[in-house]
C-alpha cells in the first residue's frame, strides 16, 4: 500500500520531460544532488496536494518522516547506539538477514571468481559493528567464495570495535573510517562491489543518489543495497519488535529508533527512481525479498 509505484512512476516520467533532458551523459555529484532534490521536492508538493482528497496519500504523507533516529545523532551517548546496532544484530540474526545478503552478494563473487580468477573486492559501507561483515567471511571460509573484504563507517568507535573484533577472532577482515557522501575520494575501480545493509533509509534522496552515483565509479560491477521494506505490515513488525528488545534491556532508545525507522523507509520505486538519477547508463534492479526486505542492485556500467 505504501509503495505508491504509478505515481512516482509518473513523478519521475514528468520530470523527465520537463527538466531531466534526455542524455546519456552521467551527472557531476553536485548536480545528481540537485536533481535528485528538485525531483524529491516536486514529489512531496504533488502528494501533499493529493493528501487533501485521497486517504492514501494523506496516511502515506501522515507517516513519513525526516525526524532523526538517535543512531544519527551525533552527541547521542555510543554505548546507547552500540546497543542500538546489537538489537539490530538480534534481528538479522533471528529473520535470517544475513544469508539474504550472502546470496546477494554470491552471484557476484562467483562470477568474478570463475572467469576473472581472482577475489571478489567488496566494500560494506555503513558497517556499524561489522557484524555483516563477520557473516559473509565467515560464509566464504565455509565454501568457495574468494573474497577480500572491506568493512567501514563514518564513526570511529564502530570501526575501532570491530577491528578489535577481527583481531580477536584472527579474522582478515579491513575496517576503515569512511564517510559514504565521499566516495570519489577512493580510487576508480578500486572495489567490484559496494554493498550496504539496513542503511538507505539514514540517508536523504539527494544523498543516496550521490552514494549510489559515487559507487559506479569506484565498483566495477555493483552497488547492492538491502533494507526493510516499505508498508504497513513492516512499520508494525518493526515497532513490536523494537518495544520488546527495549523492553529486554530496559533501553528504550531501539524502539525510538525501529518505529523512526519504520516510517522513513524508502519504496522499491523510490529507490529505482533515486538511482535513475545518479547512475543514468546502469542497468537497476530491485525485488522484494522476505521477510520484509527490499533489495537494489545497481550493475555497474564499463
Ligand atoms: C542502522 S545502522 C546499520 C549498521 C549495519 N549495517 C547493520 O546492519 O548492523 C546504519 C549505519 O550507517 C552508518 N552511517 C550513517 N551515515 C553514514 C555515512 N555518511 N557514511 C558511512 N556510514 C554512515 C551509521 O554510523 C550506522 O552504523
Amino acid at each position: 500500500m505504501l509503495q505508491l509505484e504509478n505515481f512516482y512512476q509518473q513523478c519521475y516520467l514528468d520530470f523527465c520531460q520537463n527538466i531531466y533532458q534526455d542524455t546519456n551523459e552521467e551527472c557531476k555529484q553536485d548536480q545528481v544532488k540537485k536533481l535528485s532534490q528538485l525531483l524529491f521536492k516536486q514529489i512531496e508538493k504533488r502528494r501533499s496536494s493529493l493528501a487533501e482528497g485521497n486517504l492514501l496519500y494523506a496516511i502515506d504523507k501522515t507517516i513519513w518522516t525526516d525526524t532523526i533516529e538517535h543512531i544519527d545523532e551525533p552527541h547521542f551517548c555510543i554505548n546507547s547506539k552500540k546497543e542500538i546496532i546489537k538489537g539490530l544484530h538480534l534481528k538479522n540474526s533471528v529473520f535470517g538477514t544475513y544469508n539474504i545478503a550472502i546470496n546477494l552478494l554470491k552471484p557476484f563473487v562467483e562470477d568474478i571468481n570463475n572467469r576473472e580468477h581472482r577475489p571478489a573486492r567488496i566494500l560494506e559501507i555503513g558497517s556499524g559493528l561489522g557484524k555483516l561483515t563477520f557473516a559473509l567471511y565467515e560464509k566464504a571460509c565455509e565454501t568457495s567464495m574468494d573474497i577480500n573484504l572491506t568493512g567501514s563507517d563514518i564513526v570511529p568507535e564502530y570501526v575501532k570495535s570491530a577491528i578489535k573484533e577481527a583481531h580477536e577472532k584472527k579474522l582478515n577482515i579491513d575496517f576503515k573510517v569512511i564517510d559514504a557522501f565521499n566516495l570519489d575520494q577512493l580510487e576508480p575501480n578500486s572495489f567490484d562491489i559496494i554493498f550496504n545493509l539496513h542503511g538507505m533509509h539514514h540517508f536523504s534522496p539527494e544523498h543516496l543518489s550521490m552514494i549510489m552515483s559515487g559507487s559506479q565509479r569506484v565498483a566495477t560491477k555493483a552497488f547492492i543495497g538491502l533494507d526493510a521494506y516499505r508498508g504497513f505490515g513492516n512499520l508494525f513488525f518493526m515497532i513490536t519488535t523494537g518495544a520488546l528488545a527495549s523492553l529486554w534491556n530496559w533501553d528504550f532508545s531501539l524502539f525510538h529508533d525501529s518505529a523512526i525507522s519504520g516510517r522513513k523507509m524508502y519504496s522499491a520505486k523510490q529507490l529505482e527512481i533515486m538511482a535513475k538519477i545518479g547512475c543514468r547508463n546502469s542497468t537497476i534492479i530491485t525485488e522484494r525479498l522476505w521477510p520484509g526486505l527490499t533489495a537494489i542492485k545497481i550493475l555497474t556500467n564499463k
